[in-house]
């Protein structure tokens, strides 16, 4: 069987840029440590005016297209993962498939179209369904392009508004990639849950606290899952463990989980014993809460231990890079996690090839997802060309009072009309509403 995965990736982020500890947390009254220090977040991406989720994911896509010197007529399918779609009924990928047709030449005719959507794990999935349809022999030689695109809004005055961001990511999953391979093996952690939702609303309706446990109580039964058919993990398995990251203070918590669960009856829990003891059993507790109080006993003092802190510096802190800087990309939060680590790894010199990724994907409602990927050799020339720090730099910085217009043109209830922060340049731009209330949009120069 021929290997599948991503061959390729570009991010387009939200043109603007607001500094969170300076800007933001002042007028909040807030310290800026709790961003810093507390959140790990120091900047967010917003769109500018005539930005949304479909110019968004539409350029990202273009700059892969371009880059990898694709038509349409190698493109079979065209999957966007959202959780920010203006439209209960035509997908956004018809959206993007029509900005993309207004520059190639050729059509998307005959590519399969479609918008997956379960919070933010719908990006996970539709790279799931790329790969699934690749592999059943459907795709006649051609490649999928999978797009995450949102713009991660919270209710004014809500405590997810510190989270927001906006950007899309979009890959191109293929036969013999030449970034990483996706592994056969999976695990799940599914429930129904009411911790983030948004019931036909534009903003979110947030358990902020509950939301937490949420999603370490699906990741650690996603782990379990996984290593039901993959076998047991290590902490030396993997280069870097990129984690859904709706902020990097959630994967502090995810990493300790993980490295507590993944040391137990190791070599590693050994060297510990001395230092902090041996990891709680529950048979040894009379009560499901003593038993909880001793684990995080527990997690506290593995927390500090010099084991922990070298293996979370090496392999979880280089994920976080430009989540820290754009805030909570949603479909895309988990894909940008990959990025910044085999940046960070290129940046370092480090020889990545055949080295393996364990990837955490995660949505409210809530569904997380656990795979493997392995680095393939021309992983350096792809990470080298994409422009994450180009594009991060070039944003424009808004004040408070502009962050505040810009929420209310991306509102859907409000009609405002605002001057365009930024010039569009070379991008697709929204243009305004057709006949039937469709979004129309157009190439600019
Ligand atoms: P909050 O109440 O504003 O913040 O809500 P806080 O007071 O809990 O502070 C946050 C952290 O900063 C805490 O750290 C504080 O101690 C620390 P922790 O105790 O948790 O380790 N802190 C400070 N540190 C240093 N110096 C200081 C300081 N002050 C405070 N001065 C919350 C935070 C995350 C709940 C809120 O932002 C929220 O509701 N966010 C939206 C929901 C969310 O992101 N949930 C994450 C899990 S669910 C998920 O990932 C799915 C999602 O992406 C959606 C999807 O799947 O579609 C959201």
């Amino acid at each position: 069987m021929t290997s599948v995965g991503i061959d390729a990736m570009e991010i387009w982020t939200g043109k603007l840029v607001l500094d969170l500890p300076n800007t933001f947390a002042p007028v909040k009254g807030e310290d800026p440590e709790k961003y810093t220090k507390g959140l790990g977040l120091h900047t967010s991406s917003f769109p500018d005016v005539y930005e949304d989720i479909v110019t968004m994911g539409a350029n990202a896509a273009k700059k892969l297209m371009d880059r990898k010197g694709l038509t349409p007529a190698d493109i079979g399918r065209i999957d966007v993962a959202t959780e920010s779609a203006f439209d209960n009924s035509k997908p956004v990928s018809t959206y993007i498939a029509g900005c993309l047709e207004q520059v190639y030449d050729g059509d998307f005719r005959h590519a399969n179209k479609g918008e997956r959507k379960f919070a933010c794990i719908a990006g996970t999935q539709s790279l799931d369904d790329a790969y699934n349809w690749i592999k059943a022999g459907r795709n006649r030689g051609r490649a999928a392009l999978v797009i995450a695109t949102d713009t991660a809004l919270y209710e004014r005055g809500d405590p997810g508004e510190a989270t927001q961001g906006a950007g899309a990511v979009a890959m191109l999953i293929d036969e013999d990639p030449d970034l990483v391979e996706l592994s056969t093996e999976q695990g799940y952690g599914s429930m129904d849950e009411t911790d983030f939702l948004k019931p036909n609303q534009q903003f979110p309706s947030v358990d902020g606290k509950r939301s937490m446990q949420v999603y370490l109580a699906r990741m650690r039964e996603a782990l379990e899952d996984y290593e039901s058919v993959a076998g047991r993990t290590h902490p030396d398995l993997f280069e870097y463990i990129p984690f859904h990251t709706p902020f990097p203070g959630m994967v502090r918590k995810a990493a300790l989980l993980g490295f507590r669960h993944m040391t137990r009856d190791t070599d590693i829990e050994d060297d510990l014993e001395a230092e902090i003891g041996r990891q709680p059993r529950e048979a040894d507790f009379e009560t499901w809460d003593d038993y909880e109080e001793a684990i995080r006993g527990y997690m506290d003092e593995l927390k500090t231990t010099e084991q922990y802190r070298d293996w979370y510096g090496r392999v979880i802190e280089p994920t976080l890079d430009i989540s820290s800087r754009v805030g909570n990309w949603y479909t895309g939060s988990v894909h940008i996690a990959r990025l910044s680590a085999l940046i960070a790894a290129a940046d370092e010199g480090k020889e990545m090839t055949g080295k393996q990724l364990l990837v955490g994907s995660y949505g409210s409602g809530a569904q997380a997802e656990i795979h493997a990927e392995t680095v393939q050799e021309t992983w350096l020339d792809e990470i080298e060309a994409v422009d994450v720090d180009d594009q991060l730099a070039a944003r424009t910085e808004i004040s408070f009072d502009d962050y505040e217009l810009i929420h209310d043109v991306h509102n859907h209830e409000k009609e405002i009309e605002v001057e365009e922060f930024t010039q569009p340049e070379a991008e697709f731009v929204f243009t305004g509403w057709g006949r039937m209330n469709e979004r129309r949009y157009e190439y600019v120069e």
